[in-house]
């Protein structure tokens, strides 16, 4: 069954709150594959340089901070002069309560619904991340209203930085609908946002829905891949082989992400990218 908001927001629950009894630390919230994070968080950075977004010194906002990836990546690398992390799962906002609020930066972790008509959060912000979140929203209704807050949260030169895979069709599995690079401009459109920057920032690491690829047979391609990764990353592997596969895989992905780079129109490049969207200009 195709999940909705609510099915999301019920397994995040029960995910996060797992995931707090758990951790015995901070270093213990990692969610993701290492090797995803070794392309995507450079990637990230160099787009934080080349765009001057304001991760420094900024009101930076985190929409659904899940177990904290990202706000840890704000936190490690940069000092905003705020962060605040939203989820509308309860159980992510205490762990990050415990975990990520007692450095330097002044924080808040706040339950929000980023779908909610009247949502308020305050001051505008100057870089508001969206990472995994938008296509766990299949509600077109709800969608618009989280593009149409996003665009109402971010200050007039602030930018919105959300991951997004941009296929050609727009495509249903279980836990996401990934909507067509047409239909997601024409959303923001819709939401006065335009797109203004798109960055490929994975590509056998991410995505394991397979929905890049024109047909089933390229996809399989990328499948098989993927499975494979996964299944050395979660073999059991001393430090010393772990570290090297870990290094290995990033380089296979550094590799073909340079090859495109080079080759492929950043749309059209496979796999998830890093999309900036900015407030539509009004100018004649
Ligand atoms: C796939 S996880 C991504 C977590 C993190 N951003 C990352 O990239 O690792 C999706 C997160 O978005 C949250 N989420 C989904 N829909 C949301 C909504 N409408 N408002 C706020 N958070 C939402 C979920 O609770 C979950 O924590």
């Amino acid at each position: 069954m195709p999940m909705t908001q609510r099915d999301i927001r019920e397994y995040y629950e029960g995910c996060w709150k797992q995931k707090a009894e758990q951790a015995g630390g901070r270093e213990q919230l990692e969610y993701s594959s290492p090797v995803e994070d070794a392309v995507i968080y450079p990637a990230y950075e160099r787009l934080i340089a080349d765009l001057d977004l304001r991760a420094q010194g900024g009101r930076v906002l985190d929409v659904g901070c899940g177990s904290g990836r990202w706000v840890r990546f704000f936190l490690d690398r940069y000092r905003p002069a705020f962060l605040m992390g939203v989820d509308y799962a309860q159980a992510s906002v205490d762990m990050l309560t415990r975990w990520c609020a007692d450095g330097d930066v002044p924080t808040e972790f706040r339950q929000a619904d980023i779908t909610a008509p009247s949502l308020d959060l305050g001051e505008p912000f100057d870089l508001i991340n969206v990472a995994n979140v938008l296509f766990h929203i299949p509600e077109q209704d709800l969608f618009l209203q989280a593009l149409r807050n996003l665009a109402r949260l971010v200050g007039p030169h602030g930018r919105i930085v959300t991951t997004e895979y941009l296929p050609r069709a727009t495509m249903r599995t279980d836990w996401m609908l990934v909507r067509s690079r047409y239909e997601f401009e024409a959303a923001a459109a819709q939401a006065g946002l335009r797109i203004a920057e798109v960055r490929p920032s994975a590509f056998f690491s991410n995505d394991p829905m397979g929905i890049d690829g024109p047909d089933p047979f390229v996809r399989g391609h990328f499948q098989r891949v993927r499975a494979g990764m996964r299944q050395i990353l979660e073999a059991r592997l001393d430090d010393t082989t772990r570290l090297f596969f870990t290094n290995f895989l990033a380089d296979v992905e550094r590799a073909c992400l340079a090859f495109c780079n080079e080759h492929v129109s950043p749309t059209d490049a496979p796999s998830q990218k890093l999309v900036v969207l900015a407030p539509a200009c009004h100018c004649s």
